[in-house]
């Protein structure tokens, strides 16, 4: 209930004004962003490499319906990566993309995301590093995995996230499990209704397991991205290679786990930045209520 609220206040303009003009908003949203601009992302970047964890970053936005924002998000990642490998971070240092943020809603949208995406990956190869797509809302994944097939072409690093309460994400997982196919596991974030997606966070886990499973036992590269113990302890169990797969987490949470993982496996942080925040922080605050009960302690104390 809760949860649905939070992601119906997620799509909604006059919520969305109202939290980011209040001045009280900005800390707690700190918790979950590195900060607003590309050297707070860097900075972010080098702290978490040097305790020996690697990252993903990702600009913040989405749902564009403007071209030339498209391209300003572009231009924001080409500019992200020669920063990353200015520092000598990009070899520890992924991008995640959200389509949606690169003109997939507009007119002709397929094509134009995925020329957009062409240059971040041509970008990302022109620095060694990789690029993964997001997955957003059901109405847009087969969409996306058409993109990455394209992208797939002349950029075979390229990767892509399943969510899954999705009720097709077995069978993705199944279609994406070969050799060199990098796929980032997770839950799923978004509302979405029950004929596509299993409303129940108990059959979440057991299809999130299932998922794990198709992909461990497939020639991929699977990223276990959770912060659930019982996942993780289970992906522990299906021990592949500590080169084959990784952990994954989003910044702010978890930190001591993550600092634990990384002892024994890889494990990269996804790391947003820009002002663009709102949709990915109400997000947060939907998927667990610690989250929403941490923001209204902090306004409280104010
Ligand atoms: P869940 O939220 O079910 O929590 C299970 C348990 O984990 C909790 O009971 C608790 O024990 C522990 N836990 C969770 N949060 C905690 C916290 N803050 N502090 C302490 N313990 C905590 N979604 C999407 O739709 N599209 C995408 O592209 C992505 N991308 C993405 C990348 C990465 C790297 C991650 C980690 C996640 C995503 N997500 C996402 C978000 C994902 O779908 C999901 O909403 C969140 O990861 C929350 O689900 P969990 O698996 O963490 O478990």
């Amino acid at each position: 209930m809760l949860r649905t609220a939070l992601l119906a206040a997620a799509g909604s303009p006059g919520c969305r004004s109202l939290v980011e003009r209040s001045p009280l908003t900005r800390p707690v949203v700190h918790r979950f962003v590195a900060g607003s601009g590309v050297d707070e992302a860097v900075a972010a970047t080098a702290d978490l490499v040097h305790s020996g964890r690697s990252v993903t970053l990702d600009h913040l936005g989405e749902d564009t319906t403007d071209a030339s924002m498209a391209a300003a998000t572009v231009k924001a990642y080409v500019e992200l990566l020669a920063l990353l490998a200015g520092h000598g971070l990009a070899a520890n240092a992924d991008v995640s993309v959200k389509l949606s943020a690169v003109g997939q809603k507009l007119p002709d949208g397929d094509r134009i995301a995925l020329d957009n995406a062409r240059r971040i990956c041509e970008a990302a190869a022109e620095v060694g590093t990789t690029v993964t797509l997001d997955a957003e809302d059901h109405t847009t994944t087969d969409a996306t995995l058409g993109t990455l097939r394209e992208l797939r072409v002349d950029f075979p690093w390229a990767g892509a996230v399943l969510q899954a309460y999705l009720r097709r994400t077995e069978q993705d997982c199944a279609d994406l499990a070969y050799a060199g196919s990098r796929v980032r596991l997770c839950k799923g974030a978004y509302a979405e209704p029950a004929s596509v997606a299993f409303p129940d966070r108990s059959e979440v886990d057991r299809s999130y397991v299932r998922c794990l499973r198709v992909l461990m036992a497939g020639a991929g590269h699977p990223m276990v991205a959770t912060h659930d113990p019982r996942m993780i302890a289970i992906a522990e169990e299906l021990g592949r290679d500590r080169a084959d797969w990784e952990f994954q987490m989003l910044y702010g949470i978890r930190d001591a786990e993550q600092r634990r993982l990384a002892r024994d496996h890889t494990m990269r942080v996804y790391v947003p930045y820009g002002d663009e925040w709102y949709g990915y922080f109400m997000r947060r605050l939907a998927e667990r209520p610690a989250n929403l009960a941490f923001f209204l302690r902090a306004l409280l104390t104010r």
